[in-house]
């Protein structure tokens, strides 16, 4: 029975202070129902409304490529240094400890591999990330690939309509179609598709004029790394990207390829949420790269 003796009267009602209507801190979200901006905070951090999202999917269509041969001792090290995880329900299940208490971008789309024609692809069951609680669903995009462009873009839309059912917003993955030209028209014209098709993030690449990129994009940007570049230069480019209007890198082989992955994510961060000069944060990469060399490191029998 519950205990409704001594109920007391409200007395603290605040009436002479406005509610807040204030927006949701991220641009294009405002609108979003509370689940979704719930697992939207989870992934970018509302001080800076930005994210670095540690990426290792790459084995869904690479297999055991540098870096990811061993996610235990790759990956698993690097997961308390990054906002987001973006893998495979395979990895993730069998390899990421549940107890790192990190939002997942999970990798909902599967098909076909390197060996034959890409982003031959159906989508997962959005069962499968409620599941595993997933914060988002990703999804590639083929934009301008004859073959595939279509397929892909059913994928994104029906992976839309299966996480607004379930407050789980999808992230649209631009891959390149093959014959195009990597500008920033092209681009803007893909994440722009994305958006229009209900992606509540796009994933995309940064190229000179991203900044138009981002513009005519409503939702948040982030930018994959690509290929590995020398760390000065992969900091570069996550500053440019953040400085053009990027909420933040969505990065793999930088990382994971590093000479210091440990060092290298949290220099990235440094320029993701601080805004730090390449520079600086190339500095910070070799203080922590140093100090971690020095530190002593059990060898593998
Ligand atoms: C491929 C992806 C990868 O996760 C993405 O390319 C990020 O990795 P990298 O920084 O190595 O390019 O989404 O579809």
């Amino acid at each position: 029975m519950a205990d409704l003796d001594d109920l007391r009267e409200g007395s603290r009602f605040g009436e002479e202070i406005a509610q807040s209507t204030d927006g949701f801190f991220m641009k294009g979200c405002n609108n979003m129902d509370w689940g979704m901006k719930d697992r939207m905070s989870r992934i970018f951090n509302p001080r800076t409304g930005r994210s670095v999202m540690l990426a290792f999917d790459h084995g869904f269509i690479m297999g055991p490529t540098s870096g990811v041969e061993r996610i235990d001792l790759s990956i698993v090290p690097l997961i308390e240094h990054a906002d987001c995880l973006m893998c495979a329900r395979g990895i993730l299940r069998s390899l990421v400890p549940p107890t790192s208490r990190k939002p997942v971008c999970l990798r909902s789309d599967a098909g076909s591999t390197i060996l034959t024609e890409l982003n031959n692809n159906v989508i997962i069951d959005v069962q499968d990330a409620v599941r595993l609680n997933a914060s988002a669903m990703a999804v590639m995009v083929a934009v301008g690939d004859a073959a595939t462009e279509a397929l892909t873009i059913a994928n994104l839309y029906n992976a839309v309509d299966a996480g607004q059912a379930f407050g789980i917003p999808v992230m649209g993955v631009t891959a390149v179609g093959k014959d195009m030209t990597r500008d920033a028209r092209y681009f803007g014209l893909a994440a722009r598709v994305c958006a229009e098709n209900g992606s509540s993030i796009v994933k995309t690449y940064y190229t000179e004029g991203f900044e138009k990129v981002v513009a005519c994009c409503p939702v948040p940007i982030v930018i994959a790394g690509g290929r590995k570049l020398p760390e000065l230069e992969a900091l570069e480019l996550a500053y440019q990207a953040i400085q053009c209007g990027a909420a933040g890198v969505d990065m793999g082989r930088n990382v994971f390829q590093s000479e210091a992955p440990a060092a290298m994510i949290q220099a990235v961060g440094g320029v993701v949420h601080n805004d730090m000069k390449p520079a600086e944060a190339y500095e910070m990469y070799n203080d922590l790269r140093a100090s971690s060399q020095s530190c002593f490191q059990p060898q593998p029998k």
